[in-house]
Parts: C-alpha cells; structure tokens; sequence
C-alpha cells in the first residue's frame, strides 16, 4: 500500500490525485494520494511532522519546490543543478529530491514530434522563471542545437543562461526581439503564466512573423487550449499542449516511487475530457 501525497498551497484543485490514482489502476498498485495543504505559516512545523509520517513519497508544487530543499537529505542532479524539487522519495538514505518538470516536457515533446529532435534545430523559451528553468535544462541536454531565452526583464533570462552551463547555443533575447525573430525557430514554448486562466485573453507574444510548422508548446493547461496556442494554429503551427507534460512529469514521478514503467498516452484522451 504506496502512500503518496502533494503539498503546496493552494492545492483544491490539482489535478494530481487523479492522475496517480489512474496511474496507480494502470499498473495494479494499491496506494493512497493525498492532497497536503500546509500554510506557509506552518511550512517548518508541518514539514517536520511529514518526516515522522509513513509516506513513501511526495509531490511539491507552488511556492514549495525550492523551500523544501532544507529538508531533504540527498538531491538528484538535475533538482541540485535547478535549486527546485518537484518530487520527493522516502529511502534508506533519508528524503531524495528529484525533479521530472523538464523531463516529463521534454518526453512528451519528442514523443509527438520527434523531427524537432534531428540535428540543427532552433528553440525558442519564452519566460524565465522556475518553469523555464526546468525546461531549458532538460531541452539543452537534447539533440537541439540552440536554445534562445527571451523574458519581460531580460537580465533574468542572462541569469538563467549563466546559471545553468550547457552543451548548446544559447542567448538571451528582449521579447520585442523574441517578436521579430520568432519565424527563425523550430520550436517556441511558452512557460510564463500569461494566459492563464483568468488571465485567458493575453498571451505573451505576437506570434505574426511565426512560419507555418513550427512546433508551439504552451505550460499552461488551464484553459487546455490558450489563446497563444489558438495564434499559432491559425499561422499553421503544431500544437504541444500543457497538459501533455503535466501527465508525463507525474508519471515520472510515479516512477520513481514505485519502480514501475507507467505509460501516459493511455491515459492522454480522458485526462482531456476531465480538463474541459
Ligand atoms: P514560475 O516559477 O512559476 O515560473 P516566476 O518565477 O514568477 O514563476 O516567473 C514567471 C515568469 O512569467 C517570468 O518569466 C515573468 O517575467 P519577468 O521575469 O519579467 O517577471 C513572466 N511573466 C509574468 N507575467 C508576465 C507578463 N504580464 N508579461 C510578460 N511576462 C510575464
């Protein structure tokens, strides 16, 4: 019997539990998930609780990922390296802290588009907080050639250039530059919260200049289709949804807790009909 929880705040209406429980049916594992709303008021106290607990494991969302870290007895290298934690493991070595975000983006990218993946391929970042932290890592470890970072306050997106050293190209661009250039890229992904709902009417950028193809992702899975991802459809781009990587970084993390090989494409058209 796996028992698994989420903490953050606030948690009402993750969407977690359900993919862990149908995970958990997929693969005939008995287990609990359950939602752990702390205050931050709470956050030492409750944290020290949770240590005393039985639980084999555990996600962190907002404003947790990296204020749990203090807690945690080892880090993988990818949540060392981000300074963020999505996933946590109870083991004989105490608390591992791991994290799946950019590893469940990118799976579930090169799983619907594997073209992007040949050599000499652009990527655009749109964004340049905890989110595009995870994602510009994990895409620079890829086959890509070049991963451009455009953000609102550009020297955060020098900053995250610096602050992670990888393989491929990358600059740090303005977004009105981001606006010009973006028919030069492959791929374009969005990890701002701009467009999220309420927020349902804005989007980030002017996508006029994109050519026809491209690859366009949005992090945001609330609505499922943003009004970004709407843009780039009517100037013929192909589509990476939100919540494909929202499903593929849970099973991931699930993975992790149970050495078991859950499959989310499975899963993918009735995680849809729940969003809508
Ligand atoms: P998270 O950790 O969830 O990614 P964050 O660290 O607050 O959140 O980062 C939010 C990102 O959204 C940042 O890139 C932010 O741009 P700034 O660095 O310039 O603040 C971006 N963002 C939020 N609101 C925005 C807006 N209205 N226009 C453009 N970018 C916005």
């Amino acid at each position: 019997m796996y028992k698994l929880g989420l903490i953050g705040h606030p948690i009402g209406h993750s969407l977690s539990p359900w993919i862990h429980n149908q995970l958990m049916d997929q693969q005939g594992i008995e287990g609990k998930y359950e939602l752990l709303d702390i205050h931050p008021d709470e956050f030492d106290e409750k944290m020290k609780a949770l240590k005393q607990k039985d639980l084999h494991g555990f996600n962190v969302t907002v404003p947790y990922k990296e204020k749990v870290i203090p807690y945690l007895d080892v880090l993988d290298k990818s949540a060392e390296q981000l300074g963020a934690v999505n996933t946590v493991k109870k083991t004989e070595s105490g608390w591992v802290g791991y994290n799946t975000d950019g590893q469940g983006f990118v799976h579930s990218l090169r799983a619907r588009f594997p073209d992007l993946f040949e050599k000499g391929k652009k990527a655009l970042l749109l964004g340049s907080g905890g989110a595009a932290r995870g994602i510009y890592e994990a895409l620079s470890r890829t086959e890509l050639d070049t991963v451009d970072v455009a953000n609102r306050t550009m020297i955060r997106a020098e900053e995250l250039i610096n602050q992670i050293p990888v393989n491929s190209q990358a600059a740090a661009i303005t977004l009105e530059q981001a606006m010009h250039s973006v028919g030069e890229y492959d791929l374009v992904v969005q990890t701002t919260t701009v467009g999220m709902s309420p927020d349902i009417n804005n989007t980030i950028l002017s996508l006029e200049h994109l050519t026809k193809g491209t690859v366009v992702s949005d992090i945001v899975y609330r609505p499922m289709k943003t009004k970004f991802l709407e843009e780039a459809e009517k100037r013929g781009a192909r589509l990476h949804y939100g919540h494909e990587m929202l499903l593929q970084q849970a099973v991931y993390a699930f993975q992790i807790w149970t050495d078991t090989v859950p499959e989310a494409l499975p899963l993918l058209e009735k995680f849809e009909q729940k969003l809508k």
